[in-house]
């Protein structure tokens, strides 16, 4: 079309074949980082779909956010294909080495020793990440790895800017850096965190990256590099062996689904919790007109949803292939009608024990949102766990590497750094998966399809939950994302909630009802969404305003 008036362009978009994003969009992107946003961007207009893009995005994550998530680390990747509506979840999850048992982090009085599955190269799990972009690139996109990945080694290469919030991170885990030499050479600067801006280079990162480039995944779990992360864990202490490396493999698995006032979610299935937690909410509530109660009312019930999903993820939840699960029952709505039939209106009820949890937070782990001009869609959470992982990285690699163990229970009934309790379903076992929180999730309304995500550990899943809440009302991506948050998570038993969450006056009320509240000094998580019209096939998406990343629609 060389002549091309607005009224040929009017009758072109009204051609369109309902169900597909306007003309002139190529796609919508959401991540934690701009470079990450901006790359996936520049691989969708090289002619890349949203699974290429998600290879780009999350391989620039690793390099910009190294505190978050990585190649040393793991995640879920809720995946939809246009053509044929095909819906998946990649499971690339750690695994816990095959030295690895239940006692592994207990002393000889049977005691857990603090640190332990947080700190160094015994908190590493194996890393599924480069397995799954590697799956993802092979299975689902278009553009060969030497592309998507081009974007994320030429960063690690040459560098990028220091932000407030890597400092942060690093001020944080800043002991801990200091412990390990190839740590130190790569994170700080003269043995300190590195000022505003200074650039961090990574080259021998960019170098692993190459390889998996040329090689896919084999570059990482065969030949040079997986043969120096396993002599590089072993010299520090650790477990690894070649065998966990050459075993390692991306399951696919079925997405777990519900329905809530019209509306479907389809989300994160185990080895993570966050699906199932956050189906079997929805259900319970679903038992409720919550628009008929006044404010304070509405959060009691949500928190005592929350308090009921949670404590069935405590008890049941685990690695699928390695524990038999009762994930039907738990996302049925005559199961959730029997959960909340002790609920009472007018009274918390009690968590059953109290063990004492510590009380730290993770600021980590991120999330992205992608969707294509095709309507592809990709919904990835991705962690190394704690701000900077283990804190370890692995000489000669690049690599650091992740604390996910920590999301094992290390003993039946004692906390995880999140405060999370778990029982048998989730003990060690070599070769198993740590049960996880993350919940990339699709929600798919009357109007068109919401794909959403965030970091922050435990409270991942009620933040899921507060994210429907507001679509729900009529919301769109900024209400989503910014709607203040509060979280129950069964045990600890109190309301944990971000400034703004409460107010004054529904504090003492929800304390009159039996409610123990822990206000905080500032938000929490970093969700970032995206929301397909699928009526005027218009794109629209935010970026969590408590972080630094970027939503952008082009
Ligand atoms: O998989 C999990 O549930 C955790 N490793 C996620 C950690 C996290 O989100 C940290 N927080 N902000």
């Amino acid at each position: 079309m060389r002549h091309q008036s607005p009224f040929l362009w009017l009758l072109l978009l009204l051609w369109l074949p309902p169900g597909l994003p306007a003309a002139q969009e190529r796609g919508a992107i959401a991540s934690a980082h701009p470079l990450a946003t901006e790359a996936g961007h520049a691989i969708l207009a090289q002619g890349g779909n949203a699974f290429d893009a998600a290879v780009t995005v999350a391989a620039v994550l690793a390099v910009v956010e190294p505190y978050s998530s990585g190649m040393g680390g793991g995640g879920f990747w809720l995946l939809h294909r246009a053509r044929d509506g095909f819906e998946v979840m990649l499971d690339g999850r750690e695994r816990a080495p095959l030295a690895a048992h239940r006692d592994l982090y207990l002393d000889s009085k049977g005691e857990v020793v603090p640190g332990l599955s947080v700190n160094g190269t015994l908190a590493a799990g194996i890393p599924g990440q480069p397995a799954a972009l590697a799956h993802l690139a092979a299975r689902y996109g278009r553009l060969p790895l030497a592309r998507t990945l081009a974007p994320a080694i030429r960063l690690a290469r040459e560098g990028f800017p220091v932000d407030g919030h890597y400092r942060r991170m690093a001020e944080w885990r800043l002991e801990q850096l200091r412990q390990w030499p190839a740590s130190k050479q790569q994170f700080l600067i003269d043995d300190a965190v590195p000022p505003l801006d200074a650039v961090v280079r990574q080259p021998q990162l960019a170098e692993t990256l190459r390889r998996m480039a040329e090689q896919g995944h084999d570059g990482f779990y065969r030949g040079p590099v997986a043969e120096r992360l396993v002599a590089g864990v072993r010299a520090a202490g650790g477990i690894w062996q070649l065998p966990d490396l050459a075993e390692y493999r991306v399951v696919e698995r079925e997405p777990v689904r519900g329905e809530y006032r019209g509306m479907k979610s389809t989300s994160a299935a185990p080895p993570s919790s966050g699906g199932i937690v956050l189906i079997s909410m929805l259900n319970q509530l679903a038992r409720f007109d919550l628009d008929k109660y006044p404010s304070v009312q509405r959060k009691h019930l949500v928190v005592e949803v929350m308090r009921r999903a949670y404590r069935d993820r405590a008890e049941y939840l685990g690695d699928p292939d390695f524990v038999d699960m009762p994930v039907a029952r738990l996302i049925d709505p005559d199961y959730a009608a029997g959960l909340t039939r002790d609920i009472q209106l007018d009274a918390a009820t009690p968590s059953r024990y109290q063990p004492a949890g510590t009380g730290l937070e993770g600021q980590d782990t991120t999330h992205y949102s992608i969707i294509d001009a095709e309507g592809n869609r990709v919904s990835a959470t991705l962690s190394i766990n704690y701000p900077f992982g283990s804190c370890f990285v692995v000489p000669g690699t690049g690599i650091l590497l992740n604390d996910e163990m920590d999301d094992f229970s290390a003993r039946p009934g004692a906390p995880n750094v999140y405060g999370l309790v778990g029982g048998e379903a989730n003990a060690i076992e070599p070769g198993k998966r740590m049960l996880s929180s993350m919940t990339p999730t699709f929600v798919e309304t009357d109007q068109g399809v919401a794909v959403l995500g965030t970091p922050g550990g435990s409270r991942i899943i009620s933040m899921l939950l507060h994210g429907i809440l507001a679509l729900a009302e009529g919301g769109g991506p900024e209400a989503w994302v910014s709607r203040p948050r509060y979280h129950h998570q069964y045990l600890p038993d109190v309301i944990q909630f971000e400034p703004g969450a409460l107010y004054t006056d529904e504090q003492r009320q929800l304390m009159e009802l039996g409610h123990k509240l822990k206000p905080l000094d500032s938000g929490y998580g970093n969700m970032q969404a995206l929301f397909w019209n699928r009526q005027d096939g218009h794109l629209s998406g935010a970026s969590d305003p408590r972080g630094i990343g970027k939503a952008v629609v082009e």
